[in-house]
């Protein structure tokens, strides 16, 4: 990269998006393994550290610009009211910055698969040529209804003629606008000022700074991004699941260049931000997204969620569904397990077959391994929860907790009713309802005693009465 510091980024992002058919969400805030359209975006412009980055906002402009507040409190919306063009947006966003000189980057909002590494060869490029503008270009096979890079017969990027303006000849060119450029800022503003709306759409193309740079006599030079679809943006709902498909291609080559071992890449989804260690295994079918971090050594999956879990190192994690938990070293999770927020499990630690734990913590070597609800309970290290045990954590109005105590057996088909306490090493009878504490080292049991009675089947099928 440059030595100077890049001026300004501007991402534009004012327009509808009328084909994402979304009476709810703006184009650009729709998402993309874990983060926005725009999201993406400014991510990687933030990488480039620009002094400022702008965003233009129009349609759906609060819910743009609380997003921005939320993802980069440091750059800042613009509001263009009318959206008269690409080129109006760029006038109506440097109108906010008169005194920015230097290199400024533009980049639509809703290209999420640019790189910064291809932002920063285009910049180079435009610091190398001594360029005015700067155009990121690519080659489809299909460029149907995007700007065609008109060449000279020495190769010079001449003009930018939209889809809707070419004649058939242009429509042939298979080199494509990006809508991603590098400017000067004074040669930028020069030429802003000049732009006209006679063009099909009644709009200010900003492609129409190339045409009028190079009527001036400067330096018009283009970039090659060197992976075409880079530079996708998304317009429907089509190319959102597209472009899902590159990214996750992306993240999974990344983390497998790392050393985590994913079985099926297709289908396993991983969300940008997540982290994972290497020799980690990511078995098929998997979704992780989120803060999720995952250890070394910890097999998930599969047929696995993960949102917002840390896995410890040598952890398994199998057919499960987890949102907000921690997952100690060596603890083991699964089958068909259901782990909600503010779940711990410590090391060693067991959340079994069709188990559901809420904000509650397993201590070390602690085992849950059949068929229970745990919720809001302190579960003591090395303590033992038979099948089919019950915290009954809800009385109708509010939640209380269940402590139990280092050691502790509870029988299979316990019912813990909450507020409860069992005592370190004590044991419950299998069967019980435990209404009151069962003190350290005591057996606790709350179940009716069981009778037999002799020759009651058949009086039954003689006289038909279940006579006791
Ligand atoms: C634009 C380019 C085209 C390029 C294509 C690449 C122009 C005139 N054309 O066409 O050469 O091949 O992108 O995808 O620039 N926007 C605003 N305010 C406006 C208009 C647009 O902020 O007044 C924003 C949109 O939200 C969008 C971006 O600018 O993020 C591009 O606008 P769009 O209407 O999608 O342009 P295209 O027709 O795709
Ligand atoms: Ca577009």
């Amino acid at each position: 990269m440059t030595d100077v510091r890049l001026a300004a980024v501007v991402v534009l992002a004012a327009g509808e998006g009328t084909r994402m058919k979304s009476a709810r969400t703006p184009k650009v805030l729709h998402e993309l393994l874990g983060r926005t359209l725009l999201g993406h975006v400014v991510a990687a412009s933030r990488e480039l550290d620009p002094e400022h980055l702008v965003v233009v906002v129009g349609h759906g402009r609060e819910q743009a610009t609380a997003h921005l507040g939320e993802i980069d409190p440091q750059a800042r919306a613009v509001v263009q009211h009318e959206q008269n063009g690409t080129g109006h947006a760029v006038r109506v966003a440097l109108d906010t910055m008169p005194d920015v000189t230097g290199t400024l980057v533009v980049l639509p909002g809703d290209a999420p698969l640019l790189t910064t590494h291809t932002l920063q060869m285009l910049v180079a490029e435009h610091v190398r040529a001594g360029a005015a503008t700067t155009v990121l270009t690519a080659r489809l096979d299909d460029a149907t209804g995007y700007g065609r890079v008109v060449r000279d017969a020495s190769g010079h990027v001449e003009a930018i003629v939209e889809h809707k303006d070419a004649d058939e000849a242009t429509r042939e060119v298979r080199e494509i606008n990006s809508s991603v450029y590098a400017f000067d800022v004074d040669q930028l503003r020069t030429a802003l000022a000049q732009l006209t709306t006679d063009n099909a759409q009644g709009e200010e193309y900003l492609t129409d700074v190339v045409g009028l740079h190079r009527a001036a006599g400067l330096v018009v030079a283009a970039h090659v991004a060197p992976v075409a679809s880079e530079v996708m943006g998304i317009n429907d709902r089509v190319q959102l699941a597209e472009a899902r498909g590159l990214l996750r291609d992306r993240v999974v080559e990344q983390h497998q260049r790392a050393g985590v071992t994913i079985d099926d890449p297709a289908g396993t989804w991983i969300d940008v931000q997540v982290a994972i260690e290497p020799d980690a295994v990511i078995r098929t079918g998997c979704q992780l997204s989120g803060s999720t971090q995952v250890a070394a050594g910890a097999v998930v999956g599969p047929d696995t969620t993960l949102v917002d879990t840390l896995v410890g190192p040598d952890a398994t994690v199998l057919r499960a569904h987890c949102i907000g938990a921690v997952i100690g070293p060596l603890a083991s999770v699964g089958p068909f397990t259901y782990l909600r927020p503010g779940t711990r499990l410590g090391r060693g630690a067991k959340a079994g077959g069709f188990v559901e734990v809420k904000a509650s913590t397993l201590g070390d070597g602690a085992k849950v391994p059949h068929l229970s609800y745990i919720g809001d309970a302190a579960i003591g290290d090395r303590a033992n929860i038979g099948a089919a045990t019950v915290t009954v954590n809800y009385d109708g109005r509010a939640k209380h907790p269940t402590i139990i105590g280092n050691d502790v057996r509870i029988g299979s088909d316990t019912m813990l009713v909450a507020p409860v306490e069992v005592g370190e090493g004590a044991y419950t009878a299998a069967g019980s309802v435990i209404t009151q504490d069962v003190p350290p080292g005591a057996l606790g049991v709350g179940r009716a005693r069981q009778r037999n009675i002799e020759g009651w089947v058949a009086r039954w099928r003689s006289t038909g009465q279940e006579k006791s």
